[in-house]
C-alpha cells in the first residue's frame, strides 16, 4: 500500500502538501516538514502589496516626500523587487539543494502588473510549480463580477505565457456563480485549483469599541465548505482539485479524497501540532486504507464526488427546513 498521488501533475508520495504560511519561509523548517513527511510544500509567498508597503515602510521615511520626483520612485521601487525577489530565490535554491520533494513558489497578487515578470525568475531559480493567490475583496461597488473574473484570468494568461513549470491558483469561495467559474479557470491552463484560500478577518473588541484581529486560524468544521464545492466540481474540471481550509485529521484528508480531491493543503494543524503531526496523518490514512481494503489512493478517490452519487442532490441542500421540521427539542 502506498500514498502516491500526483500534486500539479508532479508525482508525490503523500497526499499531504504544506500550504505557504510562515512554516514554509525557511529552509530549516520545510526540511523539518519534508522529514516528516509532507508530500510536497508550497513556499510563503512574496506579496505584490507587501513590496508596496515595504516601499512606503522603509523607503519613504528616510528620503522624505517626493511626489514629483517619479525616477527617483521607479529606482527605489525596483531596487526593493530585486532585493525581495533575489532572497526568494536564494530561498528555492537553498530548500532545492536539501530536500527532494516538489517545492512550490507562490505569488499573492491583486493586479496584472510589473510583478509578472517574477515567475519566470522563480522558475529559472529552480521552482517546481507556481501557485497564485489571486484575490480581490468584492467591495469595489463600481466593478462588475464579470470584470473581476476577467482579470483573473487575464493574469493566468499573462503568467502561463511565460512559465513552463505548472501553475495552481488559490482562490477564495467569494464569486457570483462559483461552479462556472471554477470550470472557466480549470480551461485557463492551470494545472490545479485550490479550493478555498482562508483570509485575515476582522473582529470587534466591545470593551474600548476597538477593530481587532480575528482568529488566524481555522476551525475543525471549516473543511465541510470545501468539501462539498470539490464533492460537486470533481469531473465537471479540466484539472486537479486541491482541498484547503479546515483540514486537520487524516479524517479530513480521506473526506476531501473521497470528494475527488487530487491532494490537500494543510497549514493551521501544523501551527498547532508540529511538523511531525504529518507522521500521525500519513499513518491514519493508512491505516484506513488498509481497513477498508484499499491499495492506492486512485482506488477510492471520487468515490463520494456528486457525480457518483445515487442522490446528487443532497450536495445541493442548503436550507436548514428539513432539520428543524426534524430536530423539534
Ligand atoms: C499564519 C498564516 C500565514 C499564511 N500565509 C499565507 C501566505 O503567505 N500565502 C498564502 O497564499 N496563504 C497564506 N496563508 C493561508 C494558508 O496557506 C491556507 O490557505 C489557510 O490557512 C487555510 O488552510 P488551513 O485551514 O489548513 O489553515 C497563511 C495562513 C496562516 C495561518
Amino acid at each position: 500500500m502506498n500514498l502516491n498521488t500526483t500534486y500539479l501533475g508532479i508525482p508525490v508520495k503523500s497526499p499531504i502538501i504544506v500550504g505557504s504560511c510562515g512554516l514554509t519561509s525557511t529552509a530549516e523548517s520545510i526540511i523539518e516538514l519534508a522529514n516528516n513527511g509532507a508530500g510536497a510544500i508550497v513556499l510563503k509567498s512574496i506579496f505584490e502589496e507587501e513590496i508596496i508597503l515595504d516601499f512606503e515602510k522603509n523607503v519613504l521615511p528616510k528620503v522624505g516626500p517626493m511626489d514629483n520626483d517619479l525616477e527617483f520612485f521607479d529606482y527605489y521601487d525596483y531596487q526593493i523587487k530585486d532585493e525581495v525577489l533575489h532572497k526568494y530565490q536564494s530561498l528555492i535554491a537553498d530548500v532545492k539543494k536539501s530536500v527532494d520533494i516538489p517545492v512550490i513558489a507562490s505569488i499573492n497578487c491583486i493586479s496584472n502588473g510589473e510583478w509578472v515578470s517574477y515567475a519566470k525568475k522563480l522558475e529559472e531559480a529552480g521552482a517546481d510549480g507556481l501557485e497564485l493567490n489571486i484575490f480581490k475583496l468584492p467591495f469595489d461597488i463600481k466593478k462588475s463580477s464579470e470584470e473581476i473574473e476577467h482579470s483573473y484570468i487575464a493574469i493566468i494568461e499573462r503568467i502561463i505565457e511565460k512559465i513552463s513549470i505548472p501553475l495552481a491558483v488559490k482562490i477564495s469561495p467569494y464569486f457570483t456563480n462559483l461552479g462556472e467559474f471554477v470550470k472557466r479557470l480549470s480551461l485557463s491552463g492551470v494545472a490545479g485549483i485550490v479550493l478555498f484560500n482562508r483570509y485575515y478577518s476582522i473582529d470587534f473588541d466591545i470593551n474600548n469599541e476597538e477593530v481587532i484581529s480575528g482568529g488566524v486560524f481555522s476551525g475543525d468544521k471549516d473543511y465541510e465548505m470545501p468539501l462539498r464545492w470539490i464533492s460537486i466540481m470533481n469531473q465537471k474540471s479540466n484539472c486537479e482539485l486541491i482541498a484547503s481550509t479546515g483540514v486537520h485529521t487524516s479524517d479530513n484528508v480521506i473526506k476531501m479524497l473521497l470528494a475527488g480531491a487530487g491532494s490537500v493543503q494543510v497549514v493551521s494543524a501544523l501551527y498547532k501540532e508540529g511538523s511531525s503531526y504529518l507522521k500521525k496523518m500519513n499513518s491514519g490514512i493508512k491505516e484506513w486504507m488498509s481497513s477498508k481494503g484499499y491499495e492506492t489512493i486512485d482506488s477510492f478517490k471520487g468515490n463520494m464526488s456528486q457525480t457518483t452519487a445515487d442522490k446528487p442532490e443532497i450536495y445541493e441542500r442548503v436550507q436548514f427546513m428539513r432539520y428543524f421540521s426534524d430536530h423539534k427539542h
